[in-house]
């Protein structure tokens, strides 16, 4: 057993696209110490790595033999959070236009999710965590210490997509997207959207970030308690 699994605390906080999470996950993590972990970042990655081997992504078997044979690890330096692909920094490449398109096909995969869920339980080893992303609640922590679904308004989310990702594209055709994105990832067979049973829900329309992250510390304080 690792030394710290008794000491070790998870936060956890899903939420749909654009709801807020990996801003506030980051800035908390930062605040308390701890340790910041982008599960989306993650398939990113393997995304990326099927991208460029020209892998149909929606051949399951291909995908578990590239996860089987793939080393994806993040590290928190200077502030920063690191994409590591077999070793080579990809945090900027998985951020791009084409990786985003692709990376819910990665995702929906039985077999990907279970290995991408030991890794980020490997990782929750090494210390305290502020996880993000989809499942981190029900899945891959169901027994983090505070859980925490993140909501806000479609169109207050459309437009920090907007704001965020210096798009042209036009309120309503980014709308259009969240939904698309919603419906995918409430809705496929492996670990879908949902909120814990024993999640918090923050709605964070009208919130600036540095609200949301306040309020989430101070549950966490009271949780402590
Ligand atoms: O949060 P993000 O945009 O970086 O997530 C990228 C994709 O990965 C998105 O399609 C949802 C999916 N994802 C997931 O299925 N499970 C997670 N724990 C995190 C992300």
């Amino acid at each position: 057993m690792n030394k710290n699994s008794n000491k070790a605390d998870v936060i956890a906080i899903d939420g749909p696209a654009g709801s807020g999470k990996s801003t506030t996950a980051k800035i908390l993590a930062r605040k308390l110490g701890f340790l910041f972990l982008d599960t989306g970042a993650m398939y990113r990655a393997l995304t990326l790595k099927a991208m460029r081997q020209g892998i149909d992504l929606d051949d399951e078997d291909a995908l578990k033999r590239l996860v089987d044979n793939t080393s994806v690890r993040l590290s928190n330096r200077d502030g920063k959070l690191h994409v590591l692909l077999d070793g080579e920094d990809v945090s900027r490449e998985i951020r791009s236009a084409e990786v985003s398109r692709n990376v819910a096909r990665v995702a929906a995969k039985g077999a990907v999710r279970e290995r991408m869920v030991q890794l980020q339980r490997e990782f929750a080893e090494t210390g305290s965590v502020v996880a993000e992303g989809r499942d981190v609640g029900t899945v891959v922590f169901p027994d983090a210490k505070l859980k925490i679904f993140l909501v806000a308004s479609i169109e207050e989310r459309a437009r920090r997509r907007m704001r965020e990702t210096d798009s042209a594209a036009r309120l309503q055709e980014m709308m259009a997207d969240l939904k698309k994105r919603d419906e995918a990832d409430s809705l496929r067979d492996h670990s879908p959207l949902v909120k814990a049973e024993d999640a918090i829900e923050v709605d964070t329309t009208g919130l600036t970030i540095e609200q949301q992250v306040n309020l989430i510390a101070q549950l966490w304080e009271k949780k402590k308690k």
